[in-house]
Protein backbone atom coordinates (compact mmCIF):
# COMPACT_ATOMS: atom_id res chain seq x y z
CA UNK A 1 0.00 0.00 0.00
CA UNK A 2 1.92 3.17 -1.19
CA UNK A 3 1.47 6.35 1.10
CA UNK A 4 0.90 4.20 4.27
CA UNK A 5 2.89 5.88 6.88
CA UNK A 6 5.57 4.12 8.60
CA UNK A 7 5.10 3.10 12.09
CA UNK A 8 7.91 4.93 14.55
CA UNK A 9 10.20 2.03 15.22
CA UNK A 10 12.45 1.02 12.75
CA UNK A 11 13.53 -2.43 11.42
CA UNK A 12 16.42 -3.34 13.97
CA UNK A 13 19.65 -1.71 12.49
CA UNK A 14 21.57 -5.01 13.68
CA UNK A 15 19.56 -7.10 10.96
CA UNK A 16 20.47 -4.17 8.35
CA UNK A 17 24.00 -4.18 9.09
CA UNK A 18 23.88 -8.05 9.02
CA UNK A 19 22.27 -7.76 5.53
CA UNK A 20 25.02 -5.59 4.48
CA UNK A 21 27.78 -7.85 5.56
CA UNK A 22 26.41 -10.86 3.92
CA UNK A 23 25.93 -8.79 0.70
CA UNK A 24 29.50 -7.97 0.84
CA UNK A 25 31.21 -11.15 1.54
CA UNK A 26 28.90 -12.91 -1.82
CA UNK A 27 29.97 -10.08 -3.57
CA UNK A 28 33.49 -10.84 -2.85
CA UNK A 29 33.00 -14.33 -3.70
CA UNK A 30 31.90 -13.89 -7.01
CA UNK A 31 35.27 -12.36 -7.00
CA UNK A 32 36.81 -15.24 -6.96
CA UNK A 33 35.76 -16.29 -10.17
CA UNK A 34 37.49 -14.93 -13.37
CA UNK A 35 34.83 -12.62 -15.43
CA UNK A 36 35.71 -15.02 -18.44
CA UNK A 37 34.15 -18.01 -16.47
CA UNK A 38 31.15 -16.32 -14.93
CA UNK A 39 28.55 -19.21 -17.24
CA UNK A 40 30.79 -22.04 -16.11
CA UNK A 41 28.52 -24.81 -14.26
CA UNK A 42 31.36 -26.39 -11.81
CA UNK A 43 28.89 -29.01 -10.71
CA UNK A 44 27.12 -30.55 -13.49
CA UNK A 45 23.98 -30.89 -11.31
CA UNK A 46 23.53 -27.44 -10.47
CA UNK A 47 22.86 -24.18 -12.60
CA UNK A 48 25.60 -22.13 -14.19
CA UNK A 49 27.44 -19.37 -11.54
CA UNK A 50 25.40 -16.73 -13.46
CA UNK A 51 22.66 -18.01 -12.09
CA UNK A 52 23.58 -17.32 -8.57
CA UNK A 53 24.56 -14.03 -9.58
CA UNK A 54 20.71 -13.10 -10.08
CA UNK A 55 19.51 -15.75 -7.56
CA UNK A 56 20.37 -13.76 -4.36
CA UNK A 57 19.20 -10.46 -5.49
CA UNK A 58 15.87 -12.30 -7.41
CA UNK A 59 15.47 -13.86 -4.08
CA UNK A 60 15.50 -11.18 -1.63
CA UNK A 61 12.91 -8.81 -3.87
CA UNK A 62 10.67 -11.70 -3.91
CA UNK A 63 10.34 -12.22 -0.36
CA UNK A 64 10.49 -8.62 1.05
CA UNK A 65 9.07 -6.49 -2.26
CA UNK A 66 5.71 -6.55 -0.90
CA UNK A 67 6.45 -6.55 2.45
CA UNK A 68 8.49 -3.50 2.47
CA UNK A 69 6.26 -1.68 -0.21
CA UNK A 70 8.92 -1.43 -2.18
CA UNK A 71 8.15 0.05 -5.78
CA UNK A 72 6.18 -2.91 -8.04
CA UNK A 73 8.51 -5.06 -10.11
CA UNK A 74 9.88 -3.69 -13.64
CA UNK A 75 11.43 -7.01 -14.14
CA UNK A 76 8.97 -10.31 -13.46
CA UNK A 77 11.06 -12.06 -16.24
CA UNK A 78 14.03 -12.19 -14.13
CA UNK A 79 12.38 -11.71 -10.94
CA UNK A 80 10.63 -15.66 -12.34
CA UNK A 81 14.28 -16.99 -13.79
CA UNK A 82 16.27 -16.32 -10.76
CA UNK A 83 14.19 -17.49 -8.09
CA UNK A 84 14.45 -20.91 -7.38
CA UNK A 85 17.92 -23.18 -7.56
CA UNK A 86 17.47 -26.85 -8.76
CA UNK A 87 18.16 -29.97 -6.68
CA UNK A 88 17.36 -32.56 -8.98
CA UNK A 89 16.87 -36.53 -7.88
CA UNK A 90 17.03 -39.60 -9.93
CA UNK A 91 20.11 -37.83 -12.06
CA UNK A 92 18.97 -35.85 -14.53
CA UNK A 93 21.33 -33.34 -15.48
CA UNK A 94 20.46 -29.66 -16.60
CA UNK A 95 21.49 -29.23 -20.15
CA UNK A 96 20.81 -25.57 -20.84
CA UNK A 97 24.09 -23.73 -22.36
CA UNK A 98 25.64 -19.99 -21.33
CA UNK A 99 24.09 -18.06 -24.42
CA UNK A 100 20.52 -19.41 -22.60
CA UNK A 101 21.25 -17.04 -20.09
CA UNK A 102 21.67 -13.45 -20.01
CA UNK A 103 24.37 -11.08 -20.82
CA UNK A 104 26.50 -10.37 -17.62
CA UNK A 105 25.74 -6.68 -17.55
CA UNK A 106 22.23 -6.85 -17.80
CA UNK A 107 22.04 -9.44 -14.79
CA UNK A 108 24.72 -7.06 -12.88
CA UNK A 109 21.94 -3.99 -13.74
CA UNK A 110 18.94 -5.58 -13.08
CA UNK A 111 20.72 -6.56 -9.24
CA UNK A 112 21.85 -3.48 -8.97
CA UNK A 113 18.43 -1.59 -9.79
CA UNK A 114 17.01 -4.61 -6.77
CA UNK A 115 19.48 -3.89 -4.36
CA UNK A 116 18.83 -0.09 -4.68
CA UNK A 117 14.97 -0.24 -4.44
CA UNK A 118 15.07 -2.49 -1.49
CA UNK A 119 17.31 -0.59 0.48
CA UNK A 120 15.24 2.80 -0.27
CA UNK A 121 12.46 1.04 1.04
CA UNK A 122 13.90 -0.98 3.67
CA UNK A 123 15.07 2.30 5.10
CA UNK A 124 11.58 3.54 5.29
CA UNK A 125 10.20 0.36 6.42
CA UNK A 126 7.80 -0.05 9.68
CA UNK A 127 8.35 -2.76 12.33
CA UNK A 128 6.05 -3.54 15.24
CA UNK A 129 7.56 -2.59 18.63
CA UNK A 130 8.79 -6.39 20.14
CA UNK A 131 9.46 -10.16 19.68
CA UNK A 132 10.09 -12.09 15.66
CA UNK A 133 7.64 -9.59 13.38
CA UNK A 134 7.00 -10.42 10.28
CA UNK A 135 9.68 -8.44 8.84
CA UNK A 136 12.33 -8.82 11.40
CA UNK A 137 11.99 -12.97 10.70
CA UNK A 138 11.71 -12.13 6.70
CA UNK A 139 15.33 -10.18 7.15
CA UNK A 140 16.57 -13.23 9.03
CA UNK A 141 15.20 -15.48 6.27
CA UNK A 142 17.05 -13.26 3.12
CA UNK A 143 19.80 -13.06 5.86
CA UNK A 144 20.87 -16.90 6.22
CA UNK A 145 19.83 -17.56 2.67
CA UNK A 146 22.18 -15.45 1.19
CA UNK A 147 24.79 -16.67 3.93
CA UNK A 148 23.48 -20.20 3.20
CA UNK A 149 24.52 -19.65 -0.65
CA UNK A 150 27.74 -18.26 0.26
CA UNK A 151 28.32 -22.11 1.73
CA UNK A 152 26.63 -23.59 -0.85
CA UNK A 153 28.64 -21.38 -3.49
CA UNK A 154 32.20 -22.43 -1.79
CA UNK A 155 31.62 -26.10 -2.88
CA UNK A 156 30.50 -24.75 -6.33
CA UNK A 157 33.36 -22.48 -6.92
CA UNK A 158 35.95 -25.37 -5.24
CA UNK A 159 35.08 -27.50 -8.26
CA UNK A 160 35.69 -24.65 -10.64
CA UNK A 161 39.17 -25.35 -12.06
CA UNK A 162 42.00 -23.93 -10.20
CA UNK A 163 43.37 -21.58 -13.30
CA UNK A 164 39.19 -19.98 -13.49
CA UNK A 165 39.74 -18.74 -10.32
CA UNK A 166 41.91 -16.17 -8.21
CA UNK A 167 42.96 -16.96 -5.17
CA UNK A 168 42.07 -15.09 -2.27
CA UNK A 169 44.34 -15.37 0.78
CA UNK A 170 43.31 -17.76 3.98
CA UNK A 171 44.45 -18.52 7.58
CA UNK A 172 47.06 -20.74 7.77
CA UNK A 173 45.75 -24.01 9.58
CA UNK A 174 46.73 -24.08 13.70
CA UNK A 175 49.68 -26.49 14.38
CA UNK A 176 47.91 -30.22 14.68
CA UNK A 177 47.70 -30.86 18.15
CA UNK A 178 47.69 -34.58 18.85
CA UNK A 179 44.74 -36.16 17.25
CA UNK A 180 43.32 -39.43 19.69
CA UNK A 181 41.19 -41.50 17.76
CA UNK A 182 38.49 -43.76 20.28
CA UNK A 183 35.22 -44.17 21.01
CA UNK A 184 33.53 -41.89 24.09
CA UNK A 185 30.39 -44.02 25.95
CA UNK A 186 27.26 -41.63 26.13
CA UNK A 187 25.14 -43.06 28.91
CA UNK A 188 21.57 -42.86 28.21
CA UNK A 189 19.56 -39.82 28.61
CA UNK A 190 17.41 -37.00 26.47
CA UNK A 191 17.86 -34.81 23.79
CA UNK A 192 16.28 -31.83 22.89
CA UNK A 193 16.05 -31.09 19.61
CA UNK A 194 14.64 -28.04 17.62
CA UNK A 195 13.15 -25.09 19.01
CA UNK A 196 10.65 -23.34 20.46
CA UNK A 197 8.21 -21.53 18.77
CA UNK A 198 7.59 -19.40 21.58
CA UNK A 199 10.81 -17.87 22.10
CA UNK A 200 13.03 -15.32 20.66
CA UNK A 201 15.34 -17.13 18.59
CA UNK A 202 15.23 -17.00 14.69
CA UNK A 203 14.85 -20.72 13.47
CA UNK A 204 13.73 -22.14 9.66
CA UNK A 205 10.49 -23.98 9.29
CA UNK A 206 12.56 -27.34 9.99
CA UNK A 207 13.46 -26.42 13.41
CA UNK A 208 10.15 -26.07 15.01
CA UNK A 209 8.79 -27.57 17.60
CA UNK A 210 10.82 -28.13 20.47
CA UNK A 211 10.94 -31.91 21.17
CA UNK A 212 12.80 -34.21 23.53
CA UNK A 213 13.89 -37.47 22.42
CA UNK A 214 15.24 -40.89 25.17
CA UNK A 215 18.39 -42.16 23.98
CA UNK A 216 19.66 -45.03 25.01
CA UNK A 217 23.75 -45.62 25.29
CA UNK A 218 26.10 -45.82 23.11
CA UNK A 219 29.34 -44.85 22.14
CA UNK A 220 30.60 -42.16 19.73
CA UNK A 221 34.01 -41.35 18.10
CA UNK A 222 35.74 -38.34 19.50
CA UNK A 223 37.04 -37.06 16.53
CA UNK A 224 35.28 -36.74 12.86
CA UNK A 225 37.05 -39.37 10.29
CA UNK A 226 40.22 -38.34 8.77
CA UNK A 227 41.11 -38.91 5.31
CA UNK A 228 43.79 -41.24 7.33
CA UNK A 229 41.27 -43.55 8.35
CA UNK A 230 39.38 -43.39 5.38
CA UNK A 231 42.37 -44.41 3.28
CA UNK A 232 42.49 -47.66 5.03
CA UNK A 233 39.12 -48.25 3.72
CA UNK A 234 39.96 -47.50 0.33
CA UNK A 235 43.19 -50.03 0.84
CA UNK A 236 41.02 -52.59 2.23
CA UNK A 237 39.01 -52.46 -0.98
CA UNK A 238 36.33 -51.03 0.50
CA UNK A 239 34.76 -49.48 -2.93
CA UNK A 240 34.57 -53.11 -4.42
CA UNK A 241 33.24 -54.16 -1.48
CA UNK A 242 29.13 -54.72 -3.06
CA UNK A 243 28.14 -55.61 0.77
CA UNK A 244 29.21 -52.56 2.37
CA UNK A 245 26.80 -50.47 0.18
CA UNK A 246 23.09 -50.05 -0.47
CA UNK A 247 21.59 -51.65 -3.94
CA UNK A 248 20.94 -47.56 -4.99
CA UNK A 249 24.20 -46.50 -3.42
CA UNK A 250 26.44 -49.51 -5.36
CA UNK A 251 24.37 -49.12 -8.67
CA UNK A 252 25.69 -45.19 -8.35
CA UNK A 253 29.29 -46.08 -7.53
CA UNK A 254 29.78 -48.92 -9.97
CA UNK A 255 27.67 -46.18 -12.85
CA UNK A 256 29.72 -43.23 -12.41
CA UNK A 257 32.82 -45.08 -11.29
CA UNK A 258 33.13 -43.81 -7.75
CA UNK A 259 36.70 -44.83 -6.33
CA UNK A 260 37.49 -41.96 -3.98
CA UNK A 261 36.42 -39.35 -2.33
CA UNK A 262 35.38 -36.21 -5.31
CA UNK A 263 38.30 -33.99 -3.01
CA UNK A 264 41.25 -36.40 -3.53
CA UNK A 265 42.57 -36.72 -6.67
CA UNK A 266 45.55 -39.81 -7.61
CA UNK A 267 48.31 -38.34 -9.38
CA UNK A 268 51.60 -40.12 -9.75
CA UNK A 269 51.00 -42.70 -7.24
CA UNK A 270 50.20 -40.10 -4.57
CA UNK A 271 46.74 -38.77 -3.27
CA UNK A 272 46.37 -35.29 -3.40
CA UNK A 273 43.96 -33.00 -2.09
CA UNK A 274 41.89 -30.55 -3.92
CA UNK A 275 41.82 -27.52 -1.98
CA UNK A 276 40.16 -24.04 -2.73
CA UNK A 277 42.93 -23.03 -4.70
CA UNK A 278 45.93 -25.62 -4.35
CA UNK A 279 46.02 -29.81 -4.82
CA UNK A 280 48.61 -30.42 -1.86
CA UNK A 281 49.33 -33.66 -0.74
CA UNK A 282 46.66 -35.16 1.07
CA UNK A 283 46.52 -34.04 5.05
CA UNK A 284 45.91 -37.46 7.12
CA UNK A 285 44.54 -35.60 10.30
CA UNK A 286 42.02 -33.29 8.33
CA UNK A 287 38.70 -34.89 8.29
CA UNK A 288 37.53 -36.75 5.16
CA UNK A 289 34.81 -34.89 2.82
CA UNK A 290 32.60 -37.77 1.23
CA UNK A 291 28.99 -38.37 0.27
CA UNK A 292 26.36 -40.14 2.76
CA UNK A 293 26.97 -42.95 0.34
CA UNK A 294 30.64 -43.56 1.29
CA UNK A 295 30.35 -42.52 4.98
CA UNK A 296 28.12 -45.43 4.97
CA UNK A 297 30.30 -47.67 3.20
CA UNK A 298 33.24 -46.88 5.80
CA UNK A 299 30.84 -47.33 8.85
CA UNK A 300 29.49 -50.91 7.83
CA UNK A 301 33.28 -52.09 7.21
CA UNK A 302 34.35 -50.09 10.87
CA UNK A 303 31.11 -52.75 12.01
CA UNK A 304 29.27 -49.09 13.09
CA UNK A 305 27.25 -46.86 12.02
CA UNK A 306 26.24 -43.33 10.98
CA UNK A 307 24.59 -41.58 14.34
CA UNK A 308 21.29 -40.84 14.46
CA UNK A 309 20.61 -36.87 14.87
CA UNK A 310 19.27 -37.62 18.11
CA UNK A 311 22.14 -39.46 19.36
CA UNK A 312 24.57 -36.51 17.72
CA UNK A 313 22.89 -33.81 20.03
CA UNK A 314 22.99 -36.12 22.79
CA UNK A 315 27.21 -36.37 22.30
CA UNK A 316 27.00 -32.96 21.50
CA UNK A 317 25.33 -31.59 24.32
CA UNK A 318 24.23 -33.59 26.98
CA UNK A 319 25.94 -33.57 30.15
CA UNK A 320 26.58 -36.60 32.55
CA UNK A 321 24.60 -34.39 35.38
CA UNK A 322 21.27 -34.60 32.91
CA UNK A 323 21.20 -30.99 31.21
CA UNK A 324 21.97 -29.88 28.27
CA UNK A 325 23.99 -26.92 27.18
CA UNK A 326 24.22 -24.36 24.55
CA UNK A 327 27.04 -25.02 22.06
CA UNK A 328 28.82 -28.23 23.31
CA UNK A 329 31.97 -26.26 24.44
CA UNK A 330 29.19 -24.49 27.32
CA UNK A 331 27.63 -20.70 26.94
CA UNK A 332 30.60 -19.06 25.54
CA UNK A 333 29.22 -17.58 22.00
CA UNK A 334 31.34 -19.07 19.20
CA UNK A 335 35.02 -18.57 18.42
CA UNK A 336 38.00 -19.26 16.71
CA UNK A 337 39.39 -21.03 19.70
CA UNK A 338 36.18 -23.69 19.66
CA UNK A 339 36.13 -24.50 15.63
CA UNK A 340 37.20 -24.03 12.24
CA UNK A 341 34.09 -21.89 11.18
CA UNK A 342 32.28 -18.81 10.09
CA UNK A 343 34.81 -17.70 7.16
CA UNK A 344 38.21 -17.53 8.65
CA UNK A 345 39.80 -20.03 6.04
CA UNK A 346 38.65 -21.99 2.90
CA UNK A 347 39.97 -25.56 3.84
CA UNK A 348 39.99 -27.92 6.77
CA UNK A 349 42.31 -27.63 9.97
CA UNK A 350 43.19 -31.25 11.94
CA UNK A 351 40.78 -33.34 13.58
CA UNK A 352 42.05 -32.37 16.74
CA UNK A 353 43.03 -29.06 16.08
CA UNK A 354 40.23 -27.30 18.83
CA UNK A 355 40.51 -29.60 22.07
CA UNK A 356 38.58 -26.53 23.84
CA UNK A 357 35.70 -27.45 21.80
CA UNK A 358 34.97 -30.84 23.74
CA UNK A 359 31.61 -31.03 24.56
CA UNK A 360 30.80 -32.76 28.38
CA UNK A 361 31.07 -35.65 27.49
CA UNK A 362 34.39 -34.87 25.75
CA UNK A 363 33.53 -35.36 21.82
CA UNK A 364 35.54 -33.02 19.83
CA UNK A 365 34.74 -30.56 17.19
CA UNK A 366 31.43 -30.69 16.11
CA UNK A 367 30.62 -27.21 15.30
CA UNK A 368 32.59 -26.27 12.00
CA UNK A 369 35.52 -28.62 9.83
CA UNK A 370 32.73 -29.71 8.10
CA UNK A 371 28.96 -30.73 8.11
CA UNK A 372 28.58 -34.06 10.21
CA UNK A 373 26.06 -36.57 8.01
CA UNK A 374 23.66 -38.69 10.12
CA UNK A 375 21.42 -41.73 9.18
CA UNK A 376 18.29 -39.72 9.95
CA UNK A 377 16.13 -38.92 6.80
CA UNK A 378 15.40 -35.43 6.44
CA UNK A 379 12.11 -35.39 8.04
CA UNK A 380 9.27 -32.94 9.60
CA UNK A 381 9.53 -32.45 13.69
CA UNK A 382 6.07 -33.13 14.89
CA UNK A 383 4.33 -29.80 15.14
CA UNK A 384 5.40 -28.85 11.42
CA UNK A 385 4.35 -25.98 9.68
CA UNK A 386 6.14 -24.26 6.48
CA UNK A 387 6.54 -20.71 6.39
CA UNK A 388 3.63 -19.00 4.28
CA UNK A 389 6.19 -16.62 2.34
CA UNK A 390 8.51 -19.47 1.78
CA UNK A 391 6.31 -23.05 1.56
CA UNK A 392 8.90 -25.03 -0.45
CA UNK A 393 11.99 -24.13 1.70
CA UNK A 394 12.33 -27.63 3.74
CA UNK A 395 8.58 -28.97 2.36
CA UNK A 396 9.96 -29.78 -0.95
CA UNK A 397 12.30 -32.17 0.79
CA UNK A 398 10.83 -34.47 2.59
CA UNK A 399 11.06 -37.15 0.20
CA UNK A 400 13.00 -39.85 1.83
CA UNK A 401 16.20 -38.82 -0.15
CA UNK A 402 17.59 -36.51 1.87
CA UNK A 403 20.07 -36.92 5.08
CA UNK A 404 20.21 -34.72 8.20
CA UNK A 405 23.55 -32.84 8.40
CA UNK A 406 24.20 -31.72 11.88
CA UNK A 407 27.28 -28.98 13.25
CA UNK A 408 28.91 -26.58 10.19
CA UNK A 409 31.87 -26.07 8.30
CA UNK A 410 34.66 -23.29 7.72
CA UNK A 411 32.02 -21.87 5.49
CA UNK A 412 29.30 -21.73 7.58
CA UNK A 413 28.41 -18.51 9.32
CA UNK A 414 28.14 -18.01 13.10
CA UNK A 415 24.37 -17.67 13.09
CA UNK A 416 23.40 -21.44 12.17
CA UNK A 417 26.09 -22.94 14.67
CA UNK A 418 23.02 -23.16 16.36
CA UNK A 419 21.78 -25.97 18.25
CA UNK A 420 18.73 -26.20 16.26
CA UNK A 421 20.03 -25.88 13.13
CA UNK A 422 19.31 -28.42 10.44
CA UNK A 423 21.10 -29.18 6.75
CA UNK A 424 20.52 -32.06 4.69
CA UNK A 425 21.80 -33.00 1.59
CA UNK A 426 20.99 -35.93 -0.97
CA UNK A 427 22.66 -39.28 -0.29
CA UNK A 428 24.88 -39.27 -3.28
CA UNK A 429 26.00 -35.62 -3.64
CA UNK A 430 29.98 -35.57 -2.99
CA UNK A 431 30.72 -31.90 -3.27
CA UNK A 432 29.17 -31.16 0.11
CA UNK A 433 31.81 -29.99 3.34
CA UNK A 434 30.44 -32.99 5.11
CA UNK A 435 32.51 -35.64 6.58
CA UNK A 436 30.85 -38.59 9.63
CA UNK A 437 31.89 -39.86 12.96
CA UNK A 438 30.61 -43.07 13.62
CA UNK A 439 28.71 -44.86 16.59
CA UNK A 440 28.56 -48.38 17.45
CA UNK A 441 26.49 -50.20 20.36
C1 LIG B 1 19.70 -25.90 3.36
C2 LIG B 1 21.76 -25.79 2.17
C3 LIG B 1 20.23 -27.61 1.78
O1 LIG B 1 21.28 -25.06 -0.72
O2 LIG B 1 19.75 -26.52 -1.10
C4 LIG B 1 19.31 -22.12 -0.55
C5 LIG B 1 19.63 -23.90 1.25
N1 LIG B 1 17.57 -23.30 -0.09
N2 LIG B 1 18.31 -21.69 -1.33
C6 LIG B 1 20.27 -25.66 -0.40
C7 LIG B 1 18.85 -23.13 0.21
C8 LIG B 1 17.25 -22.41 -1.07
C9 LIG B 1 19.62 -25.40 0.98
N3 LIG B 1 20.33 -26.17 2.05
FE1 LIG C 1 18.49 -20.17 -2.81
Amino acid sequence: MPGTPASATEISSDLLARLADARRRTDDLFGVVKERNLYERPIPERHRIVFYIGHLEAFDWNLLREAVRARPPWNPDFDRLFAFGIDPVDGGLPSDQPRDWPAIDIVRRYTSEVREALDASLEHASRVADGDTPLDRLLHVAIEHRLMHEETLSYMLHCLPLDQKQAVGQTPSPAASAFRPGMIEIPAGRATLGLSRGGATFGWDNEFEEHEVDVPPFRIDRCMVTNGEFLAFIDALGYERLDLWTAENWRWRSECNITHPAFWKREGGLWLWRGMFANIPLPLDWPVYVSHAEAAAYARWAGKSLPTEAQWHRAAYGTPEGGERRFPWGDDPPSPRVGNFDFERWDPVPVGAHPESRSAFGVEGLLGNGWEWTSSVFAPFPGFRSFPFYPGYSANFFDGKHFTMKGGSSRTATCMLRRSFRNWFQARYQYVYAGFRCVSA
